[in-house]
């Protein structure tokens, strides 16, 4: 098999090149070719420096996740980035793409960086439960100081190459052609003695205040609550600052190792892979090619209508926005300049792209102007004779091609398409409120969906930064329909004697941003409300009828002081013990294990119905769902991949004991059954 590093000579200055792609990976071909590659420089009489460069689409990007968990193949990133360093001939890493974990070690060890402007460097190891584990911890805040060293590793999130310039993390920036330049510095710094390492450098980790790690966990409590890894960063990181080099590095193995045989990083990596088989879809041909998408239109600038609008405007597609009413359409565009000049507050955008996005939008209240667009998205109220109107109207007016896309949460895309005369064309666009933050996307394949319409919804949700997952015709489609049975039994639980505080803090406590009844509140009490006072039928019924309606209201489940802030409500209380009277329920003692069995277990069970019946693709396209919509703890992996990690025959067992409590409403599937009974797993890792 040939190496995918090659040498070559330029003069005094050999060039390593790496060809591994896509993203130059550090597999063990890669490591053992550097190393040939540095041995091969210190033998060369004529070699006076060393240039280490990628081919393809980035610099290296990391270690190979693909070999965690297998017999190590030597030699380790650890002694390659050390070998490197301890080349007798100046190295010097030529950056372009994404220098990421692994990769942005290479570089540290090297001893000289140069970058293209466009470059962005990072250690998102954490983002995979890890530390970067071959001597980044230890090098890092001995080029860049410890405060840029603790938000890059515990963030996981990148820095472009002008940062990391400033930060001393790149020597300099190349504009023009990055080989030549590199070759030229290289050139330039060839009769350097003593070579600078990194590793070697005290001057940025002597003599720092010990508070500033505290300050930093303070700072940054609620973002590491559950996660395991940013802590240890954190603890490699004060390593550096505490001792030698050649000991901080036996401390960060330690770490590392630690880490990488626990759950959360398998869950962590499990879900790297999750997240890009999520954009694969089934049944369609490589070939088929997605149509073009110039000009979008929306219908409906309600909450949802706008953030969707604002997806497009951002990622430079113009979009044309109807609504019935003048002023329903100025309130809307309104909010919509409003979001965008909040985020030009935060730093995301400039006040001049809030200008260019804005000006990408056409508000109109004539229904024709959708007439050239070649995607239209119906985001109006939730019910299917409105959709249905709509969606006949635009047959008539869309021109051929165009897709036609609903953004409904819960109706049957299939009868909204017979509404048109070219179902092929129609699609679900789920999207999630808000709509320009969240990053799911559930794509409705309906049973006449033309595969380059979904194919065109994929790689436009990549395009519009979003995490695309297709999902079948069923009510609910996936994330909303598995919300059903957790929410029935949380309410059942109300009334058998548990408070919505105490179920809340099961679902915060196992790590979701917030549990059901918090959701409830956040979401409208009222949602889906028939809007009768005289008609009590249940608790929300209740709730809804004294104005209740969640936190927009300032009551819902809890009550809300003028801060939002919840607090346990005794009229909520009475509301719940006025039912249970009813129902004639003797309140008892809710364990905690009751709760996660009859809302959590539930979950998965109803997860493993949606897979049994197709509506989703794999199991891993569940836990992305659940991760990106709704926020269930990524280090758990998503409820599928939870549900393996805990053992299936652990969950039945679980279920078996509530299913008398749960009645009528809980069904088995059948597939969760079959795999607990012959001790398989949803998930493959
Ligand atoms: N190892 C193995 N495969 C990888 C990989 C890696 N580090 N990074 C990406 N890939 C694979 C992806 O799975 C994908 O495969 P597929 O085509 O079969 O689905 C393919 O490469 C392309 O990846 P993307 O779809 O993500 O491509 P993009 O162009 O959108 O993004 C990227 C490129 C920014 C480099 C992105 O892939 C990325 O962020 N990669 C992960 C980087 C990372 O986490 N590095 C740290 C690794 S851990 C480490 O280094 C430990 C060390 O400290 C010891």
């Amino acid at each position: 098999m040939t190496s995918p590093i090659s040498t070559q000579k330029h003069g005094h200055v050999l060039i390593v090149t790496s060809n591994n792609p896509p993203v130059n990976a550090l597999g063990a071909a890669v490591r053992q070719g550097l190393v040939a590659a540095i041995e091969e420089a210190e033998a060369a009489n004529d070699v006076a420096a060393v240039v280490i460069r990628c081919e393809g689409q980035t610099f290296f990007a990391g270690a190979d996740i693909t070999e965690f968990g297998k017999p190590p193949v030597m030699p380790w990133l650890p002694e390659v980035v050390d070998r490197i360093e301890n080349c007798s001939k100046p190295v010097v890493a030529a950056i372009h793409g994404t220098a990421l974990g692994g990769g942005l070690e290479v570089a540290l060890g090297c001893h000289y960086r140069v970058a293209v402007p466009t470059a962005k460097l990072g250690v998102p190891e954490v983002k995979l439960g890890l530390l970067p584990g071959a001597g980044g911890t230890q090098r890092l805040p001995r080029v860049a100081g410890v405060e840029k060293a603790l938000q890059m590793t515990t963030s996981g999130t990148p820095i472009g190459a002008q940062e990391a310039c400033d930060a001393g993390v790149v020597d300099r920036i190349i504009e023009g052609d990055l080989l030549q330049h590199a070759v030229a510095y290289a050139t330039e710094v060839a009769q350097v003695r003593p070579l600078p390492k990194t590793s070697e450098r005290q001057d940025k980790v002597e003599n720092v205040d010990p508070s500033v790690f505290d300050q930093f966990i303070q700072a940054n409590a609620r973002t590491f609550k559950g996660f395991e890894a940013p802590m240890k960063n954190l603890e490699a990181v004060r390593v550096a600052t505490q001792k030698p080099y050649s000991e901080g590095v036996l401390e960060e193995r330690k770490l590392f190792m630690e880490l990488m045989s626990g759950t959360q990083a398998k869950a962590q990596q499990y879900f790297f892979f999750a997240e890009r088989k999520a954009a694969k879809i089934e049944g369609v041909a490589d070939d088929v090619k997605p149509r073009e998408i110039r000009k979008v239109g929306v219908i409906g600038a309600g909450t949802m209508g706008g953030g969707i609008s604002m997806n497009f405007l951002s990622a430079g597609i113009p979009v044309t926005i109807v609504e019935m009413a003048q002023d329903a359409l100025d309130r809307g565009t309104g909010v919509m300049l409003k979001n965008y000049q909040a985020s030009a507050k935060k730093g995301r955008f400039t006040e001049a792209q809030v200008g260019e996005f804005m000006g990408r939008l056409n508000p109109t209240l004539n229904f024709d102007d959708l007439a050239d667009c070649d995607l239209i998205i119906e985001a109006v109220f939730e019910q299917m004779e409105i959709k249905q109107e709509i969606f006949g109207r635009l047959d008539k007016i869309a021109k051929p091609g165009a897709i036609l896309a609903s953004n409904t949460s819960y109706l049957n895309i299939d009868e909204i398409a017979a509404a048109t005369s070219r179902p092929q064309d129609v699609v679900g666009l789920h999207f999630f409120s808000p709509a320009n933050v969240m990053k799911l996307l559930e794509v409705v394949r309906g049973a006449k969906t033309a595969d380059d319409v979904l194919v065109t919804a994929m790689a436009l949700a990549k395009k519009i930064k979003k995490v695309a997952v297709v999902a079948g015709v069923c009510y609910g489609f996936i994330g909303n329909r598995m919300l059903i049975p957790r929410q029935m039994e949380a309410t059942k639980l109300l009334l058998e004697g548990a408070t919505p505080a105490q179920i809340d803090k099961v679902h915060t406590d196992f790590g979701m941003p917030m549990g059901p009844f918090q959701m409830a509140d956040l979401a409208g009490v009222d949602i889906g409300w028939h809007r009768d006072p005289t008609r009590i039928e249940n608790i929300r019924d209740a709730l809804c009828a004294q104005d209740r309606w969640g936190q927009k209201k300032g009551a819902g489940f809890y009550d809300y002081d003028e801060k939002r802030r919840p607090s346990p409500s005794p009229k909520v209380q009475e509301i719940i013990e006025d039912f249970r009277g009813k129902a004639g329920v003797q309140a008892r003692e809710i364990s905690d294990q009751e709760i996660v069995e009859r809302t959590l277990y539930t979950m998965v069970n109803e997860g493993a119905k949606i897979l049994e019946e197709g509506m989703a693709q794999r199991a891993s396209d569940v836990d992305v769902v659940w991760i990106y919509g709704y926020g269930w703890p990524v280090y758990r992996g998503g409820p599928m991949h939870w549900a393996d990690s805990e053992g299936l025959p652990k969950i039945v067992e679980g279920l078996r004991r509530q299913e008398e409590r749960m009645g009528k409403d809980f069904s088995f599937s059948q597939l969760l059954l079959d795999k607990a009974e012959r001790g398989e797993k949803f998930t493959g890792r």
